[in-house]
């Protein structure tokens, strides 16, 4: 029989946000195309889901475009949106049999006409949903979703609504894509590279960082849970001393 792995409630990451990297690289090693890479990242994401669903995972946040990722390769692009459709209608049973809440973040306006329609309507299926909240970041960009938080703030303070002083942390929370969302508590980056790549700045100011050599379509349930272990090891404190944690 297969083993559970125990996590303490109080260890587990509120919110988890994954940057699933190395689709690319794993299909150039087979000698296989691109897509076969992000075809087989899917069945990653999927057993994902279910295994941070089954764990007890809150929130999960995926990189699944960012805004730079339209400067791919047309063929690229609009083979990845067609995956993401045929996803989305795929795994909606999925999202329906674990009681998922599907999100979204980004400007999603930007997605092809039956991408952006085929994501609405699965948020709207899934709204009632309560069990864990699965966020798509999708044509999303940090610096951009500061932009807009700026200038949405700014307006504010010109129409006399807020004053400057006024402006905190809760404000500009209130301004992003993520503001229903808690702090990201554990950000995981695929493939060994070792950056953030515009994802959530603002969002992960005090995530712990875990990076791993997997490539994201080899990524499988044992690889979450040795993250999610060394997770329970770390430390959080949250710029105070380990003397003043143990109080
Ligand atoms: C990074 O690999 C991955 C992406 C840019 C897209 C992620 C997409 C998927 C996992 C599949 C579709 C997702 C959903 C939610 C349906 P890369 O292409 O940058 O890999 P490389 O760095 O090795 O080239």
């Amino acid at each position: 029989m297969e083993s559970k792995p125990q996590f303490h409630p109080d260890k587990l990451p509120k919110h988890l946000a994954i940057i699933m990297d190395g689709n690319g690289r794993w299909a150039k090693q087979k000698g296989m195309l691109r897509i076969i890479g992000h075809e087989n990242g899917t069945k990653s994401v999927r057993t994902t889901v279910e295994a941070c669903a089954e764990i007890g995972i809150e929130h999960l946040t995926l990189y699944a475009f960012s805004t730079e990722n339209w400067n791919r390769p047309k063929t690229e692009v609009n083979t990845l949106m067609k995956l993401l459709v045929k996803s989305l209608k795929k795994e909606i049973k999925t999202l329906q049999d674990n009681n998922i809440k599907l999100m979204a973040i980004g400007n999603i306006n930007e997605l092809p006409k039956n991408a952006h329609k085929e994501l609405l309507e699965v948020i709207d299926k899934t709204k009632s949903n309560t069990h864990m909240i699965l966020t798509l970041a999708l044509s999303y960009g940090s610096r951009e979703e500061l932009i807009n938080a700026v200038k949405a703030i700014s307006s504010n303070v010109k129409n006399n609504i807020i004053s400057i002083d006024s402006i905190d942390e809760s404000i500009i929370n209130n301004h992003l894509y993520t503001q229903n969302l808690p702090d990201v508590d554990l950000l995981i980056r695929t493939s060994g590279e070792q950056r953030i790549s515009n994802f959530l700045l603002w969002q992960i100011a005090y995530a712990e960082l875990y990076f791993t050599d997997i490539l994201w379509p080899d990524f499988q349930k044992e690889d979450l849970h040795k993250a999610l272990k060394c997770y329970e090891q770390r430390e959080r404190r949250f710029g105070k001393t380990s003397e003043q944690l143990s109080k």
